[in-house]
């Protein structure tokens, strides 16, 4: 009798029903145990171990500088804790652009040492004979154009793409070669609307827009820009949910000023011990007391 491997995970290929039925995707970026736990909770359909870490959680101001050991280190994490949602880990910068083996060798790392489900590519060119050797590889690969931030030098800093009908034809072209080599689902990031929509509407595999408008088959977000701790500029697209890093600065700030003013620890929060055990340990046995005077 067969049985899926992974009880309860969302099968890859619902995605594309699910944008065939038009219900939408949802996916968000995550970067450790908890907040995979949290995302498969609140029924994420995609998790996405973005290279973002680079910045949300490791403090560079690019995505350039994130290596494979971080990257795997993360994934691990986030494939403890997410269990229904499909876990997509992003290549970083370096991993895949040397060479279709490099890229192999590295994403077969992320699926067997680290859990991921899926692996995402940025960029059309030389990515698309890289997604073509992970697909044959039996390796689930998702694209990302349009703002692709490992080259964001490239393309003139972190601005929309394809803003001219030439620029908008080239990705659109992207996207059908992307999808020809066996992609399963794409990321559109800063993509006007109605190239977004165009391109979504001649693809047959699902598009996922962040900052690419409201005809995408689905959502992406960053998990820091959501919930409001990212402390750097943020994209006007990222739309804050909650603003969690100003609470979590206000329960630091009166957790240091109950400790500061006596009022922490209280009763509550500390261990007692039986009256007569206390009153032993209390008492100095004479041996110790004469002990401690020979070495005085
Ligand atoms: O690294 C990341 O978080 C991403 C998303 C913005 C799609 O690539």
């Amino acid at each position: 009798m067969s049985r899926p491997m992974h009880d309860g995970k969302l099968p890859l290929t619902e995605l594309g029903a699910m944008a065939n039925r038009g219900e939408r995707i949802v996916m968000v970026t995550a970067y450790d145990y908890p907040s995979g736990r949290l995302a498969d909770a609140a029924g994420m359909d995609i998790v996405l171990v973005g290279d973002s870490a680079a910045m949300t959680v490791l403090g560079h101001s690019t995505t350039v500088p994130a290596t494979m050991e971080e990257m795997l280190m993360l994934t691990r994490a986030v494939t403890r804790g997410a269990k229904r949602p499909l876990v997509v880990a992003d290549m970083p910068f370096g991993s895949f652009q040397v060479s279709d083996e490099d890229a192999l060798v590295n994403a077969i790392r992320f699926v067997k040492d680290a859990g991921a489900d899926a692996v995402k590519l940025e960029g059309a060119g030389p990515s698309l004979s890289r997604a073509l050797a992970l697909v044959g590889a039996g390796i689930p690969v998702m694209g990302h154009i349009g703002l692709t931030p490992q080259s964001a030098t490239m393309l003139g800093g972190y601005r929309a793409q394809g803003k001219t009908a030439e620029k908008a034809r080239r990705l659109l072209e992207d996207a059908v070669a992307l999808e020809a080599a066996g992609c399963f689902a794409l990321v559109l990031e800063a993509v006007p609307a109605p190239v977004a929509a165009r391109i979504s509407e001649r693809l047959t595999i699902p598009t996922l827009g962040i900052g690419s408008g409201a005809e995408c088959d689905g959502q992406v977000l960053v998990l820091h820009d959501v919930l409001g701790i990212y402390q750097g500029r943020s994209p006007r697209f990222a739309k804050r949910y909650a603003e969690i890093g100003a609470e979590i600065q206000d329960a630091l700030e009166r957790f240091a000023s109950e400790v500061r003013s006596g009022a922490f620890p209280s009763e509550e929060h500390t261990y007692a011990m039986p009256e007569d055990e206390l009153a032993a340990f209390l008492e100095e046995p004479s041996d110790s007391r004469a002990g401690s005077r020979a070495e005085a």
